[in-house]
């Protein structure tokens, strides 16, 4: 038998029951900043040059390298009289933080929100809603004033955003052919990266990025360079003000953010105002029918429990959204990666 299904040796729950230790070792690494000084000194470094490099101890930096080797984010090389370590390929890319696919900013968020909000888990389940209040002592009454506590934490939350639709955005904007929609608005559009990877898959087409006020002035500040030509900006609130009209709504990863009363308030909206013939693209992690996974999406849906107001749906679940607000011919593409894209027309 093997070790998998043998249970004299519960191998799957000793590994979960040590989850946090993989990602706090990820977190502390990067925090750290281990790969970025690996990736500056070009060569090979022994843990006595990372911790003068890092002004750490030498033993906690020692431990901490061999720990990122067993967890194949480093590698090490044993010389004479010591260990020498560099970084992965895929540590390189992803870890460090001036690469374009860096998800540095993302493991910060985790270390520093999600990881105090999954503190409260046992709780979100008991009472069935989020844990802002015991995780930071804020009220969660409006959830983006709780989520943007201060300007910091709202910069941090759309670096959050930003950095996955450098790995996954063309996936869900390909996931269908956006080309006959020429004015698209991308309500919650964030810092924009989704936008950049529309206009850039579809070179007829413009975005507008529809965000709170100050989003919008953050997402230019600190998201935007001069050459976005075709995305554009529109300061409003989805849920009081009027929606612009435009050929195609994207709302990615912004039901999962709400309840299905709220969702279909938004939904309704946008029906009224999209062009007849126009459409709606929703991007999220689709639930399977039968709750056998995946796996991310069941765990993501625990996270929207501990932070927000929603939760994962299933197709089925978007579809009967979509159909009571008005939409129809409904398909639904999985994309084989996080997030998957559903496309309704008016
Ligand atoms: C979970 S984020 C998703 C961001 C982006 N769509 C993405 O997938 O990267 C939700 C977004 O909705 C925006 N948002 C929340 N409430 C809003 C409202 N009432 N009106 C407009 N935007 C809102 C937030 O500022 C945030 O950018």
């Amino acid at each position: 038998m093997s070790s998998e299904n043998n249970v004299d040796y519960p191998r799957k729950i000793l590994d979960y029951v040590e989850g946090f230790l993989v990602s706090k070792t990820l977190f502390a690494s990067c925090e750290l900043g281990v790969y970025d000084l690996l990736l500056a000194s070009g060569q090979p470094l022994s843990a006595a040059e990372v911790a003068r490099g890092l002004g750490t101890s030498e033993d906690g930096m020692e431990r901490l390298l061999s720990a990122c080797v067993g967890l194949q984010l480093l590698t090490a090389q044993a010389g004479d009289d010591k260990v020498l370590y560099s970084n992965t390929e895929m540590s390189k890319m992803y870890l460090t933080k001036s690469s374009p696919r860096s998800l540095f900013h993302s493991i910060q968020y985790n270390s520093k929100t999600i990881y105090l909000c999954w503190h409260y888990l046992t709780d979100a389940v008991r009472e069935g809603k989020n844990q802002y209040e015991k995780a930071f002592g804020v009220s969660s009454k409006d959830l983006f004033e709780a989520l943007y506590r201060s300007d910091e934490e709202m910069v941090k939350f759309m670096q959050l955003m930003n950095s996955i639709w450098n790995i996954c955005g063309k996936d869900v904007v390909t996931a269908f052919d956006l080309s006959p929609f020429k004015t698209i608005y991308d309500l919650g559009g964030c810092s924009g990266a989704l936008a950049k990877q529309c206009t850039s898959a579809y070179p007829e087409s413009t975005v507008t990025i529809f965000d709170l006020p100050k989003v919008v002035c953050t997402a230019k500040e600190h998201f935007m360079s001069a050459d976005e030509g075709r995305v554009f900006f529109h300061k409003g609130d989805f849920f009081k003000d009027s929606l612009p009209e435009a050929d195609l709504y994207i709302l990615a990863r912004i039901l999962h953010d709400w309840t299905d009363a709220r969702s279909l308030e938004l939904l309704t909206k946008v029906h009224r105002s999209c062009k007849p013939g126009g459409g709606v693209l929703l991007v999220e992690a689709l639930l399977n029918e039968d709750n056998s996974g995946p796996l991310t999406a069941q765990l993501y849906s625990l996270n929207m429990l501990v932070q927000t107001e929603g939760r994962e749906r299933k197709a089925s679940e978007y579809t009967a959204l979509l159909t009571t607000a008005g939409f129809a011919n409904i398909q639904v593409q999985r994309t084989g990666k996080i997030y998957d894209a559903i496309l309704a027309r008016k």
